[in-house]
């Protein structure tokens, strides 16, 4: 029998015990010392696969209007924006095609660009060209955005929200905006793990994957304990039916720092088992939110949806929102069909707001559910 019960007492552990477990931290640590111990009690051997991880850290932007008036910003460093600090007049640039730029006069200026149509990578590169000493990039939507350049930018970098690029535009239409950006970041390294259990022979027929690591920022109840949660039950209903033929299941780390703990498992898969292996179910923020969303592999998504209905369950088979980034990718990538089990939507991922008591424990025993019927869809399609 699933318990969402059982299955809470883990985020419990996992979000408020431990609390936010960065990837190379000692609460990552404790957290795969925690799940190992977890799937021991079950019958498994589990074992640890050990990996180096260098991971961008930001520890501080700023953004600061000097004149014509004094106000404070909220900018987030753009991911490997480069360290620094500069004092310059604003200029806005369009989106920063090379031809938004003024060609005189963006020396040692601060560049106002509007997201989207070119990569981050690219404006930021246009504006360094330009001669400008930093950028800021406001969001085309509303509200503000996580962005990431893809490769070390030679100038700071920031975004803010489309509220506050409409206030700085506001500014620069009645005259000169001073600004000042500064940009503490740099690069930490440390040892992450996968935590490994496989059945009795030995070889991955089918994965079961949730990655236990969180962002700074949170305890990681939903993103990720609860997924944590629903592997964990799995494991463990598994093992008490006597099913556990073909199964691995896996904890990932440093999912946050850019999927690295499944990048590595599939990478070090034998050529052997990667043969036999059907596919890879992800859990990924099952315990907050109104709807179940199957996302990855079409034609798995579909099965799993049209089945779904004998639990009582009516999940939507979708894609991830642009800009996101979950650990079925690098199973896709490697050729191996693969689905992502997911609950829409939770505001409060990657604040110190998500925490375990909005957690519900019928959703943790709803996705453990969903899990052990895609696992069926996968032996049996
Ligand atoms: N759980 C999130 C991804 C997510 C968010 C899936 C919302 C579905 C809805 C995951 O932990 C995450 O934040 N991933 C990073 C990946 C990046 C570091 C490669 C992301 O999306 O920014
Ligand atoms: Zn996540």
């Amino acid at each position: 029998m699933v318990s969402g019960e059982r299955a809470y007492a883990h985020v419990v552990e996992l979000a408020q015990r431990i609390g936010s477990r960065t990837a190379g931290s000692d609460a990552e640590q404790a957290a795969a010392d925690y799940i190992a111990d977890q799937f021991t009690s079950y019958g498994y051997q589990p074992t640890l696969e050990p990996f180096e991880v260098k991971y961008y850290v930001e520890q501080a932007s700023r953004l600061e209007v000097l004149s014509p008036e004094a106000t404070t910003l909220e900018p987030r460093a753009l991911s490997l924006s480069a360290a620094g600090e500069a004092t310059g007049d604003l200029a806005a640039a369009g989106i920063g095609r090379p031809g938004d730029f003024p060609t005189e006069g963006m020396t040692g200026r601060v560049a106002l660009l509007e997201r989207g149509e070119l990569t981050f990578s690219d404006k930021v590169a246009n504006a360094a060209a330009a001669g400008v000493a930093a950028v800021i990039v406001y969001n085309n939507q509303p509200g503000s955005f996580r962005g990431d350049l893809g490769d070390e930018s030679a100038i700071p970098a920031v975004g803010i929200s489309q509220e506050e690029g409409q206030r700085l535009l506001g500014l620069l239409a009645q005259g000169p905006v001073t600004v000042r950006l500064s940009v503490e970041a740099g690069f930490e390294q440390g040892t992450s793990q996968n935590v490994i259990a496989r059945p009795p022979d030995g070889r991955c027929e089918e994965v079961v994957g949730a990655h236990y690591d969180s962002v700074e920022a949170g305890p990681g109840a939903n993103d990720n304990a609860s997924g944590v949660a629903a592997l964990l039950e799995t494991a463990r209903v598994l093992a008490a039916g006597g099913d556990r033929e073909g199964v691995c299941l896996v904890a990932f780390g440093a999912e946050e720092v850019g999927l690295v703990g499944s990048q590595r498992f599939v990478a070090n898969l034998d050529p052997d088992e990667r043969q036999v292996l059907r596919g890879m179910v992800n859990l990924d923020m099952v315990g907050v939110g109104d709807q179940w969303q199957l996302i990855g592999s079409p034609e798995l998504a579909q099965e799993v949806d049209a089945q779904a209905s004998s639990l009582g369950l009516d999940p939507v088979a979708t894609e991830l929102p642009a800009g996101l980034g979950a650990d079925q990718s690098n199973f896709i990538g490697a050729g191996i069909p693969a689905v992502l089990i997911h609950r829409f939507d939770d505001p409060r991922y990657h604040s110190a707001e998500d925490q375990v008591q909005f957690v519900e424990p019928r959703l943790l025993q709803e996705a453990t559910e969903l899990t052990l019927l895609a696992l069926r869809v996968l032996e049996a399609p």
